[in-house]
């Protein structure tokens, strides 16, 4: 894809486990990307995004929590941002649900598109709010 994107050092939230969570996170994406372009079948395509959302949902407790024991004051905004991401998911799994393969291919690229964007905004600008917070508040 012409938009792929990349995890690099500037994304890093000086947290191992969530680092390799965002990594593990682009590299599915990208996948994805790939998939489309490849123009795989339907239901292999419906399968990883399926895995997607479950990994990418879990990513984002693990999140919360890690904020929370950190006392990151924001929680509860950043929280709405996840949440608003999970509805995403709800509206198009219902949406996916009755695809014809035609007119769900066509809509594959705007999904990997919204994806991208979705998670590079929110590793770069809001994980790293909480990333400053805890390194000048160290435990
Ligand atoms: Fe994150
Ligand atoms: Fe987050």
């Amino acid at each position: 894809m012409e938009n792929d994107i990349v995890w690099t050092p500037v994304m890093s939230v000086n947290d191992k486990n969530i680092d390799s969570q965002h990594k593990e996170i682009i590299e599915t994406l990208r996948k994805f990307g790939e998939k489309i372009v490849l123009r795989a079948n339907i239901n292999q395509v419906k399968g990883l995004i399926d895995v997607f959302e479950d990994y990418s949902v879990k990513h984002l407790d693990h999140e919360e929590k890690y904020m929370k024991a950190h006392k990151f004051p924001e929680l509860d905004n950043h929280k709405k941002l996840h949440d608003s991401y999970k509805e995403y998911f709800k509206d198009l799994n219902k949406k996916l649900k009755d695809e014809q393969s035609d007119q769900f291919l066509a809509k594959l690229v705007d999904i990997e598109r919204f994806l991208s964007n979705w998670w590079t905004n929110h590793i770069l600008v809001e994980d790293r709010k909480y990333a400053l917070y805890i390194k000048s508040h160290p435990k």
